[in-house]
């Protein structure tokens, strides 16, 4: 993605403005403007405006209760915000509820909690592709019925790389499987803009590489504009085109992760190097 954005950290130095407003200029998929969640007197999450380039993988780190989770929720609709925007296109999805955003594009992981443990791997995908378009209900009549959303559930399945387990009940896979599950629910809503939320965490340290090979592949299969959350900085670095640094609920830095990691504020404020 050459040539979008700032080539180096914003807002370098000593005078470094607390509120850094990133690829502005750039035409953006997901945009927020001054999102600023309170709850009684603490501001979680403190005017943050960004606006995110179609196509881009954009990582944001911080530390422990810095309001990434927070600020998600704020996109995804889970949280109102006290004051500001979100916008999808340039269209408002502020007043929109959760399942609303999901249809104009927006999807966020399930975090295991869509998953029907009764149901197989297979059914599980093919109801969330079926849910994404509602109207369709009318013509599903039966197991294999709509033999879109039957497509797309085959297909999510096989990128996130549990094809083999079809007809594994959901309840009988591993941690991993159901990490990976939830990848593929997510998928099989057909989202412009992915939201991931630590993708790896609670996987096993064998499993954390399969899946960021994974997430890899949603890339560059469909090359989404993903925002994710992640504390593994290998992986950040790795798969992020920028890096958003989020400290006290507000964006103190954002860039290539290169510069992000070798920025002296960062270092010292987040990831503890002197
Ligand atoms: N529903 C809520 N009610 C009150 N306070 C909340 C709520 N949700 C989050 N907070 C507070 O907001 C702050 C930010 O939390 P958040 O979970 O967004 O951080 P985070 O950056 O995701 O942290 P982590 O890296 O540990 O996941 C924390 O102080 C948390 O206690
Ligand atoms: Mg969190």
């Amino acid at each position: 993605m050459a040539g979008i954005g700032p080539a180096a950290v914003a807002s370098m130095g000593t005078d470094r403005p607390a509120h850094v407003a990133f690829d502005a200029d750039a035409p953006a998929v997901l945009e927020t403007r001054g999102l600023t969640l309170r709850f009684g007197g603490a501001t979680i999450v403190d005017d943050v405006s960004f606006a995110v380039p179609e196509g881009l993988f954009v990582s944001v780190i911080g530390p422990n209760g810095a309001g990434k989770t927070s600020l998600f929720n704020l996109l995804s609709g889970l949280y109102r915000p006290t004051a500001g925007r979100v916008l999808l296109r340039g269209a408002d999805l502020t007043p929109l509820s959760p399942s609303a955003r999901a249809r104009r594009g927006l999807g966020r992981s399930f975090q295991l909690t869509a998953i029907f443990p009764g149901l197989t791997t297979l059914e599980n995908a093919r109801l969330a592709a079926q849910a994404a378009r509602p109207g369709n209900f009318a013509f599903w009549r039966g197991a294999g019925g709509d033999r879109r959303a039957t497509e797309r559930a085959a297909w999510a399945l096989e990128t996130v790389g549990l094809r083999g387990k079809d007809a594994v009940l959901a309840a009988a896979l591993a941690h991993g499987d159901k990490r990976k599950l939830d990848l593929a629910l997510l998928l099989c809503g057909e989202p412009e803009v992915l939201l991931l939320d630590e993708p790896t965490a609670g996987v096993s340290a064998e499993e954390v590489p399969v899946m960021l090979d994974v997430i890899r592949r949603i890339r560059r299969v469909e090359g989404k504009t993903v925002l994710m959350v992640e504390h593994k900085m290998e992986a950040v670095h790795d798969l992020s085109d920028r890096v958003a640094v989020l400290a006290n609920g507000a964006l103190v830095a954002y860039g290539a992760p290169d510069a992000v990691m070798a920025d002296p504020f960062v270092r010292s404020a987040y990831l503890g190097v002197a």
